[in-house]
C-alpha cells in the first residue's frame, strides 16, 4: 500500500497537509511563496544539509522527501520552531511522488546523498537509479539544473554513474574531491570519519540537450516501457 502523503509548509501555517488538501501536481508556490528557485533533497534522513542550507539561503526554496515518519516529524519540527520559511518537508516514496505528484523541470537542484542501495536483487526495484526510473529524477531538474549525488556503496554508485551516462544530454562527472564545505550529510560525516571511500557524482543537462532529450528517460528504461506497452497491446488483442 502506498503511504499517504504528509507535507509541512509555511504556505500551510501550522497545519500539516495531506494530499487530497491540495491539487496535483502540488503547488508548489502556495507551499513556500516567493519568487527564489528551489532545490530538492530526496531521503533526508536527519536532516542536517536540509535544515543548514534553508537557515543559510532564505532567497532559496527548499523540498525535502522522506519516507520515514520519525525523520520526517524530526525536520519538519526543526523547520517550524526554526521559523524557516523557505523549507517543506514531505513524507513520502520518492518514486510515487515523483511519478505521481510533483511537477516537472522545477528545481535548480536535486540532491541525493546515500541512498539505501538495495543489494539484494529482489529489492533493486526500489531503487530510485535504475534505467526505467532516472528520468523521474532528472525530470525534476530545469533547464541547466544540477544533480548532485553521494554513496559509499561504490558498486551502486559506479552503476549510477553508468546509467547517467546512458541518458542522452545529460553530462555527469565524478568527483575526485569532497565538497568544499565539508561533509554535507549525517551519512557523510560518519563515514568519512570512518576513512571509508566515498563516490560522489555532479551532473547537469548539456547546454546543447533539446526538450526532448531532457525528458531523461534513458534508452533501456525506454526499451523496457516499450516492451511493457506492447505486451499490454497484445493482451489487450488477445482479449477481444
Ligand atoms: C542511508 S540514509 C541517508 C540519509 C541522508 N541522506 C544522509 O546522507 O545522512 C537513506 C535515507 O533515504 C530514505 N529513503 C529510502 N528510500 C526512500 C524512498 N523510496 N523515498 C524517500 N526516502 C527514502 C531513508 O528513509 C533514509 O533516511
Amino acid at each position: 500500500m502506498i503511504q499517504p502523503v504528509v507535507i509541512t509548509a509555511p504556505g500551510a501555517a501550522s497545519r500539516e497537509l495531506r494530499l487530497n488538501d491540495l491539487a496535483v501536481p502540488l503547488p508548489l508556490d502556495f507551499l513556500a511563496p516567493g519568487p527564489g528557485p528551489w532545490e530538492v533533497e530526496i531521503g533526508f534522513g536527519k536532516g542536517k544539509y536540509l535544515l543548514r542550507r534553508a537557515a543559510e539561503s532564505p532567497g532559496t526554496r527548499f523540498l525535502g522527501v522522506e519516507v520515514v515518519s520519525e525523520y520526517y516529524r524530526r525536520v519538519a519540527q526543526r523547520a517550524r520552531r526554526r521559523a524557516l520559511r523557505n523549507l517543506v518537508v514531505l513524507r513520502a516514496e520518492a518514486l510515487f511522488l515523483l511519478s505521481a505528484v510533483l511537477p516537472r523541470g522545477f528545481a535548480q537542484a536535486v540532491h541525493v546523498y546515500f541512498p539505501d542501495p538495495w543489494p539484494k536483487l529482489r529489492h533493486q526495484k526500489r531503487r530510485l537509479f535504475e534505467p526505467e526510473t532516472v528520468d523521474l529524477v532528472l525530470g525534476l531538474l530545469a533547464p541547466g539544473g544540477t544533480l548532485y549525488f553521494a554513496s559509499d556503496f561504490l558498486e551502486y554508485g559506479e552503476l549510477v554513474l553508468s546509467i547517467l551516462r546512458g541518458v542522452p544530454g545529460f553530462a555527469v562527472e565524478r568527483l575526485d574531491e569532497p565538497w568544499p564545505e565539508g561533509p554535507r550529510t549525517h551519512y557523510e560525516s560518519k563515514y568519512m570519519a570512518e576513512g571509508r571511500p566515498i563516490l560522489r557524482l555532479r551532473g547537469r543537462w548539456a547546454p546543447e540537450a533539446s526538450e526532448r532529450l531532457a525528458s531523461g528517460v534513458h534508452p533501456e528504461g525506454f526499451a523496457g516501457l516499450v516492451v511493457a506497452a506492447s505486451a499490454r497491446a497484445a493482451e489487450a488483442e488477445a482479449a477481444l
